[in-house]
C-alpha cells in the first residue's frame, strides 16, 4: 500500500487541531500506521528541509518548526500522496480552497498547520528521516472491504 509522511506543525498542536486533522484522514478511509509527538532537533530540520536551507524564509521556518512539539505520522492508502496533498490544500493558506485543512484552519504561509510529502520518493525519504521501521505498525481497517 502507498505511504506518506504527515506532520502537524507546532501551531496545529498548540491550537488543539491534532484530533480534528486525524479524523479527516481517518474518515476519508486512510490508515495511520505510526504517530508520535516530537520537538524536532535542528539536525533533523536541516535534513528534512535540505532543499530549502538557502531560501530566504528558512530561518523563520526553522524557528517556527522547532518552537514546540510536532505530531509526526505515517499514513497508508491507495494514491495517498495525491489524496493528502489535496486534503491539505495550497502551501499558502490564503490560496488554499475552503474544505482543505489549510483553507479551513490557517491564515499565513509562516504558520500553515501541517506538512505532507509531495511525491512517493519524498514520502519514502521523509519516513526514513523521522521513523525507525519498528515504529511503523500494521493492521487491517474493519471497513477496508468497503473502501477498495
Ligand atoms: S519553494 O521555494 O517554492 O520551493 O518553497 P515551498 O515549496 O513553497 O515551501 C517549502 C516549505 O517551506 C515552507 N515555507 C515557509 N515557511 C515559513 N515561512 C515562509 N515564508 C515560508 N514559505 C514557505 C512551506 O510551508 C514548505 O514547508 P512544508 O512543511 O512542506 O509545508
Amino acid at each position: 500500500m502507498d505511504r506518506t509522511f504527515l506532520m502537524i506543525k507546532p501551531d496545529g498542536v498548540q491550537r488543539g487541531l491534532v484530533g480534528e486533522i486525524i479524523a479527516r484522514f481517518e474518515q476519508k478511509g486512510l490508515k495511520m500506521v505510526a504517530g508520535k509527538f516530537e520537538t524536532l532537533p535542528e539536525d533533523r530540520v536541516m535534513e528534512h528541509y535540505a532543499e530549502h536551507t538557502e531560501k530566504p524564509f528558512f530561518a523563520g521556518l526553522k524557528a517556527y518548526i522547532t518552537s514546540g512539539p510536532c505530531f509526526l505520522m505515517v499514513w497508508e492508502g491507495k494514491d495517498i500522496v495525491s489524496i493528502t496533498r489535496q486534503m491539505i490544500g495550497a502551501t499558502n493558506p490564503a490560496e488554499a480552497a475552503p474544505g482543505t485543512i489549510r483553507g479551513d484552519y490557517a491564515m499565513e504561509i509562516g504558520m500553515n498547520v501541517i506538512h505532507g510529502s509531495d511525491s512517493d520518493e519524498t514520502a519514502a525519504r521523509e519516513i526514513g528521516i523521522h521513523f525507525a521501521p519498528e515504529e511503523i505498525t500494521s493492521y487491517t481497517r474493519i471497513d477496508e472491504a468497503f473502501l477498495y
